[in-house]
């Protein structure tokens, strides 16, 4: 008699990747976004977001050797995420350990000012989309009602409202946004067809984010 099964059918897998050098390029990184916006004066427009600074969507093409490393530590957790997720692709494969490649399609920061938020979107822009928190800022009073997930990164469930019921055999699909706190140095990389977006973010220093979107490829 064969054995009853549930498939996990297209699970959404998100990466969470800590930089060991975050502390080493924070400032330098810092001092980069700083003399960009200085450059640059005012922020990318077309969006729908608030009380925050965003750059141009082409942050790798600009020649600086802290951005450099942060981009370096970028690709190597974008192509660990690329074999972890196609595993079985890989082990399929004649070469099982191929070398991969990472071509940045976009890449831009935000800084956030107190009260700065991401209204719900997606990229599109590659494979993969990530974010890496340069500078979380400071959390706001604990007792403010508003404080739940400060300027924390969501991701909101692929599926539809309209065919999900709330009975208890319908709670997984039910479930809302998922939350993921800010760190310092962390990266959340994500398949970029997510909706997504961030809480407004209420402390008082800045809070400094980069973001991407990729492509892994196996060199050829
Ligand atoms: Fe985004």
């Amino acid at each position: 008699m064969k054995n009853n099964l549930i498939h996990p059918l297209w699970p959404i897998l998100i990466g969470e990747f800590h930089n060991p050098n975050h502390q080493k390029i924070k400032k330098d990184l810092i001092e980069f976004f700083e003399q960009y916006e200085n450059e640059h004066k005012t922020s990318r427009k077309g969006n729908e977001n608030f009380d925050l600074f965003e750059s141009e969507y082409f942050l790798h093409k600009e020649k600086n050797d802290v951005l450099t490393k942060l981009l370096s530590f970028m690709a190597e957790s974008f192509m660990t995420m690329a074999s972890k997720i196609n595993k079985e692709e890989l082990d399929k494969a004649e070469n099982k350990n191929p070398k991969l490649t990472v071509k940045f399609n976009n890449s831009w920061f935000i800084r956030y000012n107190k009260g700065g938020v991401v209204v719900p979107h997606d990229h599109g822009g590659g494979s993969m989309s990530c974010v890496y928190y340069v500078q979380i800022g400071d959390e706001p009073d604990v007792n403010d009602i508003n404080n739940s997930h400060n300027g924390s990164t969501y991701f909101m469930r692929p599926y539809g409202r309209g065919t999900s019921h709330q009975d208890f055999g319908g709670i997984r699909y039910n479930k809302g946004a998922s939350f993921f706190k800010a760190e310092e140095g962390k990266m959340l990389i994500w398949p970029s067809f997510i909706m997504h977006g961030s809480k407004p973010y209420l402390g008082k220093e800045n809070r400094i984010v980069v973001s991407a979107n990729i492509d892994v490829d196996i060199a050829k």
